[in-house]
């Protein structure tokens, strides 16, 4: 890396084009698989109120009392860039009266989100996650099918088999209070056996002790009472319909009563894609059930359902694999030419092969043809036009095929009618206005 005046503060990066091919590739795969599953896609503001993340997430997880970017206006109100998605999902459903939809009601999105998180590897600032989340209806059939579409998306992008689905239930809100006044009851007298971090969570948040990585907590842990034990007869018969269910599509999963997640608006079902090697660390996606959510945000009471994947981190999923994707950028054309009345001739050839879906560079500079030629080698363009002097007189051109090096002559009128011949039909780059692009 070459050493700048300027470079990116911690944690952020730049995607260079490299790196886009996989960020188009992915996001192509989500958006295909989501419209096959009715979602509409959903964007909300970069920043909202904080009080939209605090009230949702929860004062006291990690989110919100270290990790946000937050800041005050010129008039002091407080603001911050989102952290996650299901938030502002929320947020927008109550405020634009979609509980007038039919449900459940389906969005999805594809954004950059910031945390201020610890950069390390897969932990990063800024950082892109897709999400879904299904509004307004209660059923395992949907907390299945959510696991289903993300275990589909991995398998799309050829990285599902390095994961394990961790699944969970924290039962609702009532199982859930007297499952924590438990907890508390078990580690009072134990504070000294845990970090400081837990005996500061003991109070405010004491599922989280549950997936504590310190080797102690972890001990205690192990032998804390169990969730299960405390679910209601409803909340049990509620996750073995999402476990039934998951059987009949055939996803495998592993059952985890430790997982707890890391944001406090879940009740019931819970869940996370482990990588199979490394574990709890890094894991490229989670969600679960939220149905006390949109109330807490002032709707009226309502189910959902959803979950989120952290695009950078399925990227280097992708790369370790060794997985490429398609480049849709490859130069098909470069164009060379000499002389004033070849370079003319050659601006309105190179306009025309554009509209004809023939990606095109070249008319470039004065250079002799062997550098143009060594240009166009850099472009790793397919083929190379030559136009000179001779070839403008008699009306033809010449068409050189850069990996074999072999060249023919045609008429310059048929010339792009060759060279769509040649790239084929399938591979053009064609674009219509007004045409459905996504
Ligand atoms: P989350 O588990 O906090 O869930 O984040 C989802 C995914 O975002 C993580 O599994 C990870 O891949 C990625 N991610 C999170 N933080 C970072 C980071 N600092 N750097 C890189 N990637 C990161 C949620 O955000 C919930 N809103 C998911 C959900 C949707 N639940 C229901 N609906």
């Amino acid at each position: 890396m070459t050493v700048t005046p300027f470079q990116t503060p911690k944690g952020v990066h730049d995607i260079l084009p490299n790196d886009h091919d996989y960020y188009t590739y992915i996001k192509k795969v989500v958006r295909h698989r989501l419209r096959q599953a009715g979602f509409k896609r959903i964007s909300t503001p970069i920043f909202e109120f904080t009080d939209v993340f605090a009230r949702s997430i929860g004062d006291a997880t990690d989110i919100v009392e270290k990790e946000m970017y937050t800041f005050l206006d010129k008039k002091g109100r407080s603001l911050t860039l989102k952290p996650e998605g299901t938030a502002g999902v929320v947020r927008a459903y109550i405020e634009h009266g979609m509980k007038q939809l039919p449900r459940p009601v389906e969005l999805y999105y594809i954004e950059p989100h910031f945390r201020y998180d610890r950069p390390q590897k897969g932990r990063y600032r800024q950082f892109w996650q897709f999400g879904y989340e299904m509004i307004g209806e209660l059923d395992p059939a949907l907390d299945a099918q959510v696991i289903y579409i993300a275990n589909k998306i991995n398998e799309d992008l050829g990285i599902d088999k390095l994961f394990d689905i961790q699944l969970n239930t924290i039962g609702s809100l009532e199982d859930r209070k007297k499952y924590i006044q438990a907890l508390r009851d078990y580690y009072y007298g134990k504070e000294r056996s845990l970090c400081e971090h837990c005996v500061s969570r003991l109070e405010k948040n004491p599922l989280r002790l549950l997936d504590c990585k310190n080797e102690d907590c972890m001990i205690l842990a192990e032998l804390a009472p169990k969730m299960t034990d405390y679910l209601s007869a409803e909340s049990l018969e509620y996750y073995n319909d999402v476990k039934e269910y998951l059987n009949e599509l055939e996803i495998p999963f592993t059952e985890n009563p430790r997982l707890v997640r890391g944001l406090d608006y879940y009740s019931n079902t819970v869940f996370e894609f482990w990588d199979a090697k490394e574990g709890a660390q890094n894991a490229i996606g989670g969600g679960g059930r939220y149905d006390g959510l949109v109330e807490k945000m002032g709707g009226d009471p309502t189910p959902a359902v959803g979950f989120a994947a952290g695009i950078e981190r399925i990227i280097a999923h992708m790369k370790r694999e060794k997985i490429r994707v398609p480049c849709k950028d490859d130069i098909h054309v470069f164009v060379a030419q000499l002389g004033k009345e070849a370079k003319k001739k050659c601006l309105k050839l190179i306009d025309e092969m554009r509209e004809a879906g023939i990606r095109t560079i070249g008319a470039l500079g004065k250079g002799a043809m062997k550098d143009q030629l060594k240009l166009a080698d850099k472009f790793n363009a397919k083929y190379t036009l030559i136009l000179g002097i001779t070839e403008v007189r008699e009306g033809t051109i010449i068409i050189r095929n850069m990996q074999k090096g072999s060249q023919e002559v045609v008429k310059f009128d048929q010339v792009i009618d060759e060279l769509v011949s040649k790239i084929g039909k399938n591979n053009l780059d064609k674009y219509t206005p007004g045409e459905l692009l996504y």
